[in-house]
């Protein structure tokens, strides 16, 4: 059987820095409101000629490297964006030319912050159909793009940056053993795109529009459809909680991940919180975090992880690898 394994992964953050005390200044906001009901210090806030293409080709450059890999042996990027630098042609095309990829296809997913998820599930599916042999799986996002600066219920929470990773097919025999995507399940539903989405488009305004969130709302569904999902991956992949060694959930709001751990049963030494430093990043969350895990040396080869996402749509997602 062939499993997609994960080969190589690789971040990108903007150089500047943006503390809460700097928001204070802008909003009438607070450092320790911040802290306290998400769990965000600081984030990166992408400057002049910083964008999701060039955060994301830096993190794919740093994948590959990080695989001992070239351009030349990747068949497919897949970009989990919803902050494109341009409305057409996809992001993940600027990216290959960026890479100076002359073969194989680009495409962008958007499904908001469970983009990297998405992208990932697809990404498996064209190895697992040998449609590719080796993808570079992208979540981008310039967010601070399209916040709305004199919204202090939205500003505060996002920030920008990119992660990336290289899947490879492997021979597997089937089981939990495996290295590699082991299950991933993904969820949508439609119902609740007004509670979080952003008021433009070109079909609609002709204009990008401004992030709007029912954060309430957001939160009160969140732990439920995270909760659901990953329980669901662990019953397909036939484990229980406790055989995970990591948890790596999107990093929205540090109560959400709290509280979802907390349900799951998942101690919280096995769960990885990356929000201080880089607030939500939407589709560069997970990536962001796990690399963060990888290079402090907490995930190991062979560790079991979850990763799970819940974003705008509503969409969401929990992809079961063995690193
Ligand atoms: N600073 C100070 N006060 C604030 C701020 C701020 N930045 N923002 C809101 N407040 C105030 C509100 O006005 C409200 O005041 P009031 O009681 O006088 O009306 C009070 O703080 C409490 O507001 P709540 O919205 O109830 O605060 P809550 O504890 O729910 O936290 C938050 C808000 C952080 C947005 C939370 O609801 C949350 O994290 N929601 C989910 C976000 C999320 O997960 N998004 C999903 C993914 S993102 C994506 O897909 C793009």
């Amino acid at each position: 059987m062939i499993r997609s394994a994960i080969c190589g992964i690789g971040t990108a953050l903007p150089k500047r820095v943006v503390k809460n005390a700097e928001l204070e200044e802008i909003v009438d906001t607070s450092d320790e409101w911040i802290v306290q009901r998400t769990g965000i210090r600081q984030r990166y806030i992408a400057g002049k000629g910083e964008t999701t293409v060039t955060l994301g080709t830096r993190a794919a450059r740093e994948a590959l490297q990080n695989a001992g890999l070239e351009i030349g042996d990747i068949d497919l990027i897949i970009l989990a964006t919803s902050t494109p630098d341009h409305t057409f042609p996809a992001s993940a095309t600027e990216i290959q030319q960026a890479l100076e990829m002359k073969h194989g296809v680009a495409f962008d997913v958007q499904a908001v912050c469970s983009g990297f998820v998405f992208a990932l599930t697809t990404a498996d599916l064209y190895l697992r159909c040998q449609m590719a042999r080796r993808v570079l799986v992208i979540g981008a996002e310039t967010f601070s793009r399209i916040l709305d600066w004199k919204d202090r219920t939205t500003c505060v929470l996002f920030g920008d940056g990119a992660g990336a990773v290289v899947l490879e097919a492997v021979d597997g025999v089937g089981d939990i053993r495996d290295y590699g995507i082991l299950a991933s399940i993904l969820r949508s539903d439609g119902r609740h795109v007004k509670k979080l989405y952003v008021n433009g488009g070109p079909s609609t305004t002709q204009t990008i529009g401004h992030l709007c969130m029912e954060g309430r709302e957001v939160f009160k569904y969140a732990v439920g459809a995270i909760t659901d999902v990953v329980n669901t991956c662990l019953k397909v992949a036939g484990i229980s909680h406790e055989s995970l060694d990591w948890f790596v959930p999107h990093q929205a709001n540090k109560r959400i991940i709290e509280a979802s751990a907390h349900r799951l049963g998942i101690a919280d030494e096995k769960v990885v919180v990356t929000i201080d430093g880089h607030g939500n990043t939407s589709a560069a969350s997970v990536p962001l975090a796990l690399a963060v895990a990888v290079r402090d040396g907490r995930v190991k080869r062979g560790d079991l992880i979850m990763l799970e996402a819940m974003g705008g749509g509503f969409t969401w997602g929990a992809v079961l690898v063995r690193w």
